[in-house]
């Protein structure tokens, strides 16, 4: 018989058990379920409303049953539907009546609200440890390439020089960012929802915040109706899940093209790239295309919980066990992603020599040939109109600026004097920059500095 199959006459029919369980995923939570549950046990003895020697005897018996799950040594069923009722059946198959006590001031809607707060904060730990080591990996790059030069692009097409450096500790910040959200995440849900029974509170002297205490939360939360309906937490982490990949599919995407052979800026180890079934040559970076399309995902378990909480009336309704699956697999998504994405970034071999070479060509330094001429007392409008005639000049005679003699640049304006060359090398460019954040080296090494200041302090 069901655990609460007492005002039912008849069996739950054919497919019924199978669509309605979720000990499928949500087994996944026995752990915080046990934990959970030897909290509240400890809590009813502590209030008297149950022994010490009942209370005892639960919490070695749950101990038992973690230890056992651990083995292998538990087939779960599905006629029990769900993670919860599997272990307290087994409690009371194990230790008879005194296990029947456990769910005494307690329902299984907040121990759901309990085991997935308890499951989602050790995951945010866990993936905030990955993305801070993935910070500290940008960082050293950036430290190791503060001198090589590439292309900065905008809409793609060459635009001004840079370094790989900075380019690495833009992405950084933006990492940085992800581990505040999480941050941010887990101190709003870090509160216990236990002992708020299934939405109205319970007619037992409870000490919730025993409970809490016991269970490392921050506080209890305040409102039962709302700990037991609220996932809001499991909203706020996907979004902040789904900003990171989105973060990480935009520097793979680069990466991707990076690997091109109209690129060849960098290449991917070999353990971190596959070949083709057909073509031979082949050597294609799916890891990177992959961590791209799992984004995709993340942005669908993001609309599957909204779309699942959407328009649910308090309290608890079985549409939110519906929560696992989004919750679950982002999860797993954002770690292996991130994990996978250190590796590759930190195995890759960049060609420092195609990077500087293309940072030669494509005009890239029209910018400072124009700043050049501000410099000598003409507005930058009109120096901008200049360097642009300039341009259309070096486009149909097939040459770079720095390729006309100072008698050519002179047509076009006096103020060009023989200091103007120097001023327009691309190292030049890079490190002629003056402005907070630029791309100079100076300014690099003061990021560098403070971003592994932030680091130490996260
Ligand atoms: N398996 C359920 C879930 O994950 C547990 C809560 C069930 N509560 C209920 N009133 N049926 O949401």
């Amino acid at each position: 018989m069901k655990l609460w199959g007492g005002r039912f006459s008849k069996q739950t029919a054919g497919l019924v058990d199978e669509f309605h369980a979720s000990i499928e995923l949500d087994q996944k939570l026995y752990k915080y379920d046990i934990i959970g549950s030897i909290a509240h046990a400890r809590m009813l003895a502590g209030q008297g409303i149950i022994t010490e020697a009942e209370s005892g005897q639960i919490i070695n018996c749950l101990n038992e049953i973690l230890a056992d799950i651990e083995n292998g040594e538990i087939e779960f069923s599905v006629e029990l539907e769900d993670i919860h009722m599997n272990i307290e059946k087994i409690l009371i198959d194990r230790i008879g009546d005194v296990g029947k006590k456990l769910h005494t001031a307690r329902s299984r809607n907040d121990q759901v609200a309990v085991d997935i707060r308890l499951y989602l904060r050790d995951n945010i730990l866990t993936i905030k440890a990955l993305i801070k080591e993935l910070i500290a990996a940008l960082v050293e790059l950036a430290d190791k390439n503060i001198d090589t030069i590439m292309p900065g692009y905008t809409h793609l097409q060459r635009a001004q020089p840079v370094t790989l450096g900075y380019h690495f500790l833009a992405y950084a910040q933006m990492f940085i960012r992800d581990y505040e959200r999480l941050t941010d995440c887990y101190d709003r849900m870090n509160c216990s929802p236990l002992g708020a029974g299934a939405l109205a509170g319970t007619t037992y002297e409870t000490d919730r915040h025993f409970v809490a205490d016991e269970l490392g939360f921050a506080g209890v939360c305040l409102h039962g109706m709302d700990a037991v309906s609220d996932r809001d937490f499991i909203i706020e982490f996907i979004s902040a899940a789904a900003v990171c990949m989105m973060h990480l599919s935009r520097f793979c995407e680069e990466l991707i093209i990076w690997s091109t052979s109209e690129f060849n800026f960098i290449e991917m180890d070999d353990a971190y790239s596959t070949g083709s079934s057909i073509m031979p040559q082949k050597k294609n970076p799916d890891l990177a295309e992959l961590i791209r399309g799992k984004t995709g995902r993340v942005y669908g378990n993001l609309f599957n919980i909204l779309t699942i909480m959407k328009a649910l009336p308090l309290a608890y309704n079985k549409d939110m066990q519906e929560d696992k699956l989004p919750l679950f697999d982002t999860v797993d998504t954002v770690s292996n992603s991130i994990t996978v994405f250190i590796d590759m970034i930190t195995t890759m071999q960049i060609n420092k020599k195609s990077m500087s070479q293309a940072a030669k060509t494509g005009f890239m330094n029209a910018t400072d040939a124009a700043d050049y001429l501000v410099k000598k007392g003409l507005p930058f409008r009109e120096c901008h109109a200049v360097i642009g005639r300039i341009v259309l000049y070096c486009l149909n005679k097939q040459v770079a600026i720095e390729d006309l003699s100072l008698a050519e640049l002179k047509e076009f304006s006096d103020k060009f004097e023989e200091d103007f060359y120097q001023n327009i090398t691309i190292e030049a460019c890079v490190n002629a920059k003056k402005s907070a954040g630029s791309t100079s080296q100076s300014s690099m090494v003061e990021m560098v500095k403070r971003t592994r200041a932030k680091l130490i302090s996260m």
